[in-house]
């Protein structure tokens, strides 16, 4: 049985039903209009529900099969708090999310539960196949058949958002222009082609059957609430503890780096107002190597908390590279700015400042993430790296 947390969905089926008997005018029943978030409990999601209810009042059915990236820390704030309701379950697991839909009638379904790390898809792909594919596939047959049960404004309003990758397209040269929506889909890793297919699946199930989705496409994330399996946060916490600093190959890869609470953003602006069908690239222009990524790191930490033993530039250690390793992404968010106005409200500057205070502030999150599996996932990627 799922774990339910709050005390929403008695209040909310009353409502719903008040609603739909006519019992309130269409301004007013609004305010009772709700989402169901996927995968709400891990890095992007967790910052993208707090923002939300941050924001306003409409509360937020989460959704989390709180794997060992899902963490119900992050949401700490939210204990109590009747506008969010917790449910522990799987994306795969058909009847929960009928029940869920049935039970919430939510406005929009706003997905980010997912497998989300390239190492991890590359030491065991099965995973992300079951999440990525089967699971996106459960949801999107879950919405179609609970978006054709809705009528009139409901119906018209409902959204399915799909949270996917820039990974998709593939890894770019040099000199080639940043991704935009119409470059072709080149995935080269299993993390990346299980994202791939569900961005297929999701753009099928609008063409074939009119669901009326939003796909957004974004460059890497950084933020509080990140797993420190990832290449920032890993930087982090590895500095703070002595230990090495493994950087893959020769360091040159590049990523676009975008602040998690701007994705949140362009998140809400495309769930409000992007048109059926399409998909929009985010990404806040921020091209670095990883090396310079980790500098900066160590950088910030010896000025905010300077180690005896000296620079903690010291630590960096080049390692055995990711096989396929992707050179460079880079992504090219005009549309979405065009269109949405949307921009970022962090530089990289700003945003990697606030990173690492986070993370200074935080060890007791630090400390309890990294009990556990996390060793048994450091031994594993790591050890057979020189
Ligand atoms: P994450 O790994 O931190 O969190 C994933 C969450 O999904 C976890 O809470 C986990 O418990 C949950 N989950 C996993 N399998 C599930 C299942 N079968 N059923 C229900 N819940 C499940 O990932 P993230 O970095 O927050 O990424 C969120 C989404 O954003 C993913 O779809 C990812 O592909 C996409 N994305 C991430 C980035 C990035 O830089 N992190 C960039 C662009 C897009
Ligand atoms: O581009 C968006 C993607 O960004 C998301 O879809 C993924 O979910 C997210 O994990 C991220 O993928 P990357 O593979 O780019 O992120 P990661 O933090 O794992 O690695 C960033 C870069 O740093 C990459 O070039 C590999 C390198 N790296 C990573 C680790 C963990 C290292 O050099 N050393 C490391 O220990």
């Amino acid at each position: 049985m799922p774990r339910i947390i709050g005390t929403l969905p008695l209040l909310g089926r009353l409502l719903r039903q008040f609603q739909m008997s006519g019992g309130l005018g269409p301004r007013f029943s609004r305010e009772f209009d709700m989402i169901l978030v996927t995968g709400g409990a891990g890095f992007i999601g967790s910052n993208f529900v707090l923002d939300w209810l941050a924001q306003s009042d409409e509360p937020v059915i989460n959704l989390d099969a709180l794997t060992y990236a899902g963490n119900l820390r992050n949401l700490v704030s939210l204990e109590g708090d009747a506008r969010h309701v917790f449910v522990k379950g799987d994306i795969c697991d058909r009847a929960l999310i009928d029940q869920l839909l049935t039970t919430h009638r939510p406005r929009a379904i706003v997905h980010f539960a997912a497998e989300s790390h390239v190492d991890r898809s590359i030491h065991g792909p099965g995973e992300f196949i079951k999440t990525n594919v089967e699971g996106t596939f459960t949801l999107l047959e879950a919405a179609r058949a609970f978006w054709n049960t809705l009528q009139g404004d409901e119906k018209t309003a409902f959204r399915f958002h799909h949270v996917s990758t820039d990974e998709v397209y593939g890894s770019l040269k040099p000199t080639d222009p940043p991704f935009a929506e119409t470059n072709p889909f080149e995935p080269n890793s299993p993390y990346s082609a299980s994202k791939a297919a569900s961005d297929h699946l999701v753009r099928a199930w609008h063409h074939t059957y009119g669901l009326p989705v939003v796909t957004t496409n974004c460059s890497n994330n950084y933020g509080p609430y990140h797993f420190p399996e990832k290449l920032i946060p890993l930087m982090i916490v590895n500095a703070l503890a002595g230990k090495p600093l493994p950087v893959y190959g020769d360091g040159q890869q590049i990523r676009d780096w975008l602040y998690v609470k701007d994705h949140c953003s362009a998140i809400r602006a495309v769930l409000a107002g992007g048109r059926l069908g399409e998909t929009y690239n985010i990404g806040g222009w921020n091209e670095k190597a990883n090396i310079d990524i980790v500098k900066t790191v160590c950088a910030l930490l010896d000025e905010l908390k300077p180690d005896a033993a000296g620079p903690y530039s010291r630590l960096i250690t080049y390692v055995t590279d990711r096989p396929g390793h992707d050179r460079r992404y880079a992504i090219d968010a005009r549309k979405v700015e065009r269109e949405l106005g949307w921009r970022p409200a962090e530089t990289f500057e700003t945003g990697i400042r606030k990173t690492v205070e986070w993370y200074l502030a935080n060890a007791e999150w630090v400390a309890e993430v990294q009990s556990g599996a996390y060793k048994d996932w450091v031994s594993t990627n790591y050890a057979a790296r020189s």
